[in-house]
């Protein structure tokens, strides 16, 4: 500090602090702004300070201008980018990545139905054999050969329930023997029948074991089974479905966001330790999808068919690690990261307690 300024100041520390001058008589009050020159800021020594400023300010002009330019710039840059990559994951995608050159088969949990049916069909009509895994053997008969007869090519079922965390995979493991592996889907999960408090979810301790074991202990038991022979061969895809509710935890569907979460960690975590032996995973995070489990009938932009939301997502594979499946959902999960998360915690807790209340009224209804 120099100058006149420098001077007052180094006076006033004289004095040993105290009030500044426009604390004084005759000054402004504290903490107010008034033009009006105190006894010892008299006009020159203000005018001085402003001239000062001016200076000081008209001396970084030159700078200040290039800093804000520069901004602008690479703002407009940062979009520019972020629509070429979009064009190139939306528009263009990766089809060459998943198909029969990883292995002959493609195992897919949870087959019979909304997403995992989607990927079967999309799969087969790109030339692989695939292998369904769900718990009912005549919807898995019905929907094999549905494949069968639209694709031409073999099949193969396993009936099993992701229920049981045991028994179950000693008789996939034998299903699965000698097959060439290239994809694994691990698609099955299930949810809450509606949104509820947690020590509210009715029969509580089932629906723990149930949600745990289907939607956390199938997605690691599977990928223990088809990992190795994928490693053996040095490719592979296996695709895990997370959900939009890994992103933030979703009140009222707490055990479910957190199972997918779980999916989520886990899928970022063993792409890390795979993706340089030619295996890649990929965590997969639809936001709402019109199948059985949401209920919803009638499709849309931001609520696609499972067979348009599934073409898009294998689009991605080799592309992206996380992917939200789909253009549209991809733009929710971008908007979504400006949504300060308290704010969004309260957003799902509101919504989920308006579908709780919905649910509960029909329930009495029936
Ligand atoms: N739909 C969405 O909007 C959405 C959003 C985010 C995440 N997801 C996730 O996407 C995946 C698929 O959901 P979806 O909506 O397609 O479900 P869905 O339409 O209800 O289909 C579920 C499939 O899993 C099978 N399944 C259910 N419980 C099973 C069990 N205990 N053991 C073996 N198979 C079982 C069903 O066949 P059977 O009944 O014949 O066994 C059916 O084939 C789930 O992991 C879900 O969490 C979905």
């Amino acid at each position: 500090m120099g100058g006149r300024a420098g001077e007052v100041a180094s006076q006033w520390l004289r004095r040993g602090g105290g009030a500044v001058p426009w604390d004084r008589p005759g000054g402004s009050r504290a903490g107010s702004f008034s033009p009006q020159p105190s006894r010892r800021c008299g006009r020159r020594s203000c005018g001085d300070a402003m001239g000062a400023s001016d200076s000081f300010l008209s001396s970084y002009a030159g700078l200040f201008y290039w800093v804000g330019v520069s901004s602008v710039a690479y703002f407009v840059w940062l979009q520019l980018l972020r629509v070429v990559y979009a064009v190139r994951l939306w528009v263009l995608g990766n089809p060459a990545a998943v198909g029969p050159h990883l292995g002959a088969w493609a195992v897919i949990t949870g087959a019979t139905d909304g997403i995992g049916k989607a990927y079967a069909e999309e799969l087969a009509r790109r030339g692989m054999k695939v292998v369904l895994i769900s718990r009912s053997q005549e919807k898995l008969d019905q929907v094999a050969k549905e494949i069968r007869e639209r694709f031409k090519v073999e099949t193969k079922t396993i009936p099993a329930d992701f229920e049981d965390r045991e028994s179950i995979y000693r008789n996939i493991k034998a299903g699965l023997e000698g097959l060439e592996i290239g994809v694994l889907v691990n698609n099955v999960g299930m949810s809450y029948t509606y949104p509820e408090f947690f020590l509210d979810i009715p029969d509580l301790d089932k629906t723990i074991d149930k949600l745990v074991n289907i939607n956390i202990i199938s997605v690691c038991k599977m990928t223990r089974l088809v990992l190795p022979s994928m490693l053996e061969r040095s490719k592979g895809v296996i695709l895990n479905i997370s959900s939009f509710t890994a992103i933030n935890p979703t009140p009222l569907l707490t055990v479910y966001s957190a199972t997918k979460a779980f999916v989520d960690y886990f899928s970022e975590g063993l792409s890390a330790e795979y993706k340089n032996k030619g295996v890649i995973l990929q965590s997969v995070r639809p936001y709402f999808v019109a199948t059985k489990m949401t209920k919803i009938r009638k499709p849309s932009a931001f609520k696609p068919t499972p067979e348009a939301y599934v073409k898009n997502a294998l689009n991605t594979v080799g592309l992206e690690t996380q992917t939200s499946g789909c253009a549209t959902h991809s733009l929710v999960a971008w908007f979504s990261r400006f949504v300060p998360k308290w704010y969004f915690t309260k957003l799902a807790l509101d919504t989920n307690l308006k579908l709780r209340a919905y649910s509960l009224k029909k329930l009495k209804e029936n």
